[in-house]
């Protein structure tokens, strides 16, 4: 069963064309990773998929509906749930309130059993649980922007750079809990420049080089591929 299928996809910023016709699929239940240099379009691609940004053209089918051009909260609504570079917390709201943020559209008396499955991955958030989400270590952070992106039971993941900025121990932390969803069947599109963790994670991957993509294939053939080593990731 696909979940998302991108084709043709064109999008920017005013004028200025970043997106220049990207093909991508992700089934249900797969983990793809898009990888790519500094300013290749990762973010753009994300950010047109949950409606942000508007696309020129092309199709975003998601369970074979066209979301290209709807708005993000119809998209959101409609399971794609987008967790940002850097998590946009509130900072002013505790980690709680951050996660019932998230929930804001799941029926009250659900809220409690999807906030204990949060707490079950990552313990932590549980603990934290009335300190100001500005407070948080950069790691936390991420930890509660992840599950925030969870809290509304999406049919899709999508995650910006979830090791941005972090502490090596805590980038490990975060892929053994995305390893763990992955098992437990999720469906995620992540975004990455940190693409040992990413491909280790992938089911298949994307390069993507000047808004084009420039190879596909599983995560353990982009990860070896020579050419890509060199050129793009700069190993
Ligand atoms: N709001 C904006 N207005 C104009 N140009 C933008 C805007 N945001 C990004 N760009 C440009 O779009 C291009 C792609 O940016 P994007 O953020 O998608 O790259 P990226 O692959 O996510 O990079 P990084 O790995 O650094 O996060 C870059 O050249 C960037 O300067
Ligand atoms: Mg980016």
């Amino acid at each position: 069963m696909t979940a998302l299928r991108v084709q043709g996809l064109r999008s920017g910023y005013g004028k200025v064309p970043i997106l220049a016709g990207v093909d991508l699929l992700v089934a249900g239940g797969e983990v793809v990773a898009v990888v790519g240099p500094n300013g290749s379009g990762k973010s753009t691609l994300l950010k047109t998929i949950c409606g942000l940004i508007r696309p020129y053209s092309g199709q975003i089918l998601f369970d074979g509906r066209d979301m290209a051009g709807r708005p993000s909260y119809h998209i959101a609504r409609a399971g794609i749930s987008y967790v940002p570079e850097g998590g946009r917390l509130f900072p002013n709201m505790t980690v709680r309130e951050n996660l019932l943020m998230g929930a804001f559209a799941t029926p009250a008396n659900l809220k409690s059993g999807l906030l204990e499955e949060i707490y079950t991955l990552f313990p932590i958030l549980q603990r934290r649980g009335r300190q100001y989400a500005a407070t948080l270590s950069g790691g936390e952070k991420q930890m509660l922007a992840i599950s925030r992106g969870l809290v509304s039971s999406p049919k899709i993941l999508m995650l910006d750079e979830p090791s941005l900025g972090i502490a090596p121990k805590l980038v490990e932390e975060i892929y053994d809990r995305l390893h763990a969803l992955k098992a437990k069947g999720l469906t995620v599109l992540l975004v990455e420049q940190n693409t040992n963790f990413a491909l280790e994670l992938a089911d298949r991957a994307y390069v993507l080089e000047n808004g084009r993509i420039v190879l596909e294939g599983s995560g353990q053939d982009v990860a070896a591929n020579p050419e890509i080593k060199r050129h793009f990731l700069g190993l």
